[in-house]
């Protein structure tokens, strides 16, 4: 699996991310909207269908993390209303605005009042479960959960492209950033292979994978967009990262036969898990 490329580099990962300066950046969280891939229908179905094993009416979705929204709106064909919560203002402001049964609301993954206790089908975590304080927002998805709701939490990590070069040039600059990720997001990157989700009887799919093409200027606004490459540019203000990476991308693209753009790929994995109905 490609998310296995980077697990050499997990030994990189240190405890000094101040998580409170997470996604502050207005130009980051644009980046965020426009560069990252794109969530298929067949990843909200996924999630919608094992929701629907414990319940076939689905009211309510929350999802947590959910940056500009791109995990949470693809849930509102499946709910009757779905609200995404973030940390950040800034990727709330970069929200949509005009979906009728969707809101954006700023909170906390372990503290979340303007939820109804017992009122969620879904509780879902989209590549962000590895930034919280795991036990606790365990603790506040069983309180906004109604017996038989459900638990999601799903990753892509890092991508990782077919050309071995381009492979090449992906890893080097994501050497410069794992420093920067905190400790805790290893899980993700083992793919959460030794997480376990509060309910028995949980499953794990890795049947999806992400797959968008990319020129190098949106493969560079993609890196601007992650968090790491923010921390990594405020530490290192003489170190031009992303020219670097740009100019080194158009070099190995040149020599290649892929032309100007190439295709990136995330496996997805997804955990889920049923809440008890007693
Ligand atoms: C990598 S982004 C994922 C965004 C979106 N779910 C997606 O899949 O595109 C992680 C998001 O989690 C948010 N976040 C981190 N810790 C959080 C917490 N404890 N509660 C709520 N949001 C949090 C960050 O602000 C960031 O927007």
């Amino acid at each position: 699996m490609a998310i296995l490329h980077f697990k050499h580099l997990t030994h990189l990962m240190s405890n000094i991310v101040d998580k409170t300066k997470m996604y502050v950046d207005m130009e980051q969280s644009k980046a965020y909207s426009e560069s990252r891939p794109r969530y298929t229908d067949k990843l909200f179905k996924t999630i919608a269908d094992y929701c629907k094993e414990t319940n076939p009416d689905l009211d309510l979705a929350v999802d947590v993390g959910c940056g500009p929204g791109m995990s949470t709106i693809g849930f509102t064909k499946y709910f009757k209303k779905v609200i995404g919560v973030d940390v950040s203002e800034t990727q709330i402001a970069c929200a949509p605005k005009n979906i009728p049964n969707c809101e954006f609301k700023v909170g906390y993954s372990d503290k979340l009042p303007f939820i109804e206790s017992g009122s969620a089908d879904l509780f879902c975590c989209g590549a962000s479960f590895h930034w919280m304080p795991q036990e606790e927002t365990f603790a506040e998805a069983d309180r906004i959960l109604r017996p038989g709701g459900s638990i999601a939490i799903f990753d892509h990590v890092v991508p990782s492209s077919d050309i071995p070069e381009v492979q090449a040039c992906f890893e080097k600059y994501w050497k410069k950033l794992f420093p920067f990720y905190p400790k805790e997001a290893t899980h993700a990157i083992d793919g959460f292979h030794d997480l376990k989700m509060p309910y028995p009887g949980w499953i794990r799919n890795d049947e999806i994978t992400l797959s968008m093409k990319y020129t190098v200027q949106q493969y560079v606004d993609f890196m601007k967009s992650t968090w790491v490459c923010r921390a990594y540019r405020d530490a290192y203000p003489d170190d031009d990262i992303l020219t670097n990476l740009a100019r080194e991308l158009t070099e190995v693209l040149a020599k290649s036969e892929a032309g100007s753009e190439y295709t990136v790929t995330w496996p997805v994995f997804i955990l889920m898990a049923h809440k008890p109905n007693h």
